[in-house]
């Protein structure tokens, strides 16, 4: 790996993936705001392991997460017999493709991943080995791009002076670095524009409060705090002038899987006639989805409800439901903002004429 060791996603402040001494190490991202500190993997099950656990997540950041995985085990494999490398992988394939089912990066990048190691077959392991550590190295570099791509086009929308409502966390630590949603503020702020943010803080696991304002907190981007049923009120007040969010599957008709309450704010949005943006990139778009309904919905611990950190505050055994994402509308999305450009009002022929 060592011609890759310098490389990193390191493109604000926040350095979530890096390469150190032949392992991946991620920003275990449950310690945050607290802590910063990095996890290392050096298989696919442990990289598994932290997206099914949350150390590592955000639908592009799954997805890079996933490649190397592939990247680390073959790696770890490459000495063994061919028949022994390739069950090794199969299994590896197997683990990461079950961390996690609503993100579709994650089973893109497995795809790229697969197809990497079609191209070689039959080879060495070890030149097997490397081919797959160069893709997962490409995924990430090619990430990075998108999300700067996407904050370029995406700045546009936004004016100086505005504020901004976004929700959950599509910024560095969801992706390989720059963000999606917080790319494009981020992208703004660059171009001179003042923006503040208000975020919501995400309920039940908190990415807004724990991550994205610490994130933006980092980069000297002002950041309000609200919790999430607050968001309509401010609105109704006239105090916010667009939503900006990330996605975790945008089906082919344009139907956008994102964070749980995603929903409810492009409801509000278009009450009270405020632009609602979806930043993401072509990675998420799963054009063999027709619509939003046969998005599969993670549903997550009744824990993750009744409390957290080890603090429980629901009475003990109270029915508790967990569906961890939510699906928008096409018709309530005032713009998809992708790499390749902004797509108003999206829509099957519009999501079909992106992706060719
Ligand atoms: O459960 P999470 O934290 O993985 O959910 C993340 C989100 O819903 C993000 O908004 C989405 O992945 C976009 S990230 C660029």
């Amino acid at each position: 790996m060592s011609q890759h060791s310098a490389l990193s996603t390191q493109h604000s402040r926040v350095e979530t993936l890096r390469w150190r001494g032949g392992r991946l190490e991620l920003i275990d991202q449950r310690l945050l705001p607290g802590r910063v500190e990095y996890l290392a993997c050096s298989s696919a099950a442990e990289v598994a392991r932290a997206i099914r656990e949350m150390a590592i997540r955000g639908a592009p950041a799954i997805g890079c997460a996933a490649a190397c995985g592939v990247a680390l085990e073959a790696a770890r494999l490459q000495r063994a017999p061919p028949s022994e490398f390739a069950a090794g992988l199969d299994q590896a394939f197997a683990a990461l493709a079950a961390s996690r089912p609503t993100a579709v990066n994650l089973f893109w990048a497995l795809e790229r991943m697969r197809a990497a190691l079609q191209a070689v077959e039959p080879a060495e392991p070890a030149a097997m080995a490397a081919r797959l550590l160069d893709e997962a190295h490409r995924i990430l570099a090619e990430d990075v791009a998108a999300n700067r791509a996407m904050g370029a086009n995406g700045a546009a929308l936004l004016e100086d002076g505005m504020r901004v409502l976004t929700h959950c966390n599509a910024g560095a630590l969801a992706t390989a670095g720059h963000g999606t949603a917080l790319g494009v503020i981020r992208s703004a702020v660059a171009a001179g524009k003042q923006l503040s943010v208000v975020v919501d803080e995400t309920r039940p696991f908190l990415q807004g409060a724990r991550l994205t304002a610490w994130e933006l907190a980092q980069d000297g981007i002002p950041v309000t705090l609200i919790t999430d049923g607050m968001s309509g009120h401010l609105m109704g007040r006239g105090e916010i002038d667009a939503v900006v969010v990330g996605a975790d599957r945008v089906a082919a008709n344009g139907d956008v899987a994102n964070k749980i309450g995603t929903y409810m704010i492009a409801v509000l949005a278009r009450r009270h006639g405020i632009p609602f943006y979806v930043a993401a990139p072509l990675s998420t778009i799963d054009p063999r989805l027709a619509s939003g309904d046969a998005i599969p919905i993670e549903e997550r611990e009744a824990s993750e409800v009744r409390g957290y950190g080890g603090v429980e505050w629901a009475p003990a055994g109270v029915a508790v439901r967990n569906p961890v994402f939510d699906v928008t509308p096409a018709d309530l999305v005032t713009a998809l903002i992708t790499e390749k450009g902004v797509v108003p009002a999206p829509d099957r022929g519009k999501i079909a004429a992106l992706l060719r």
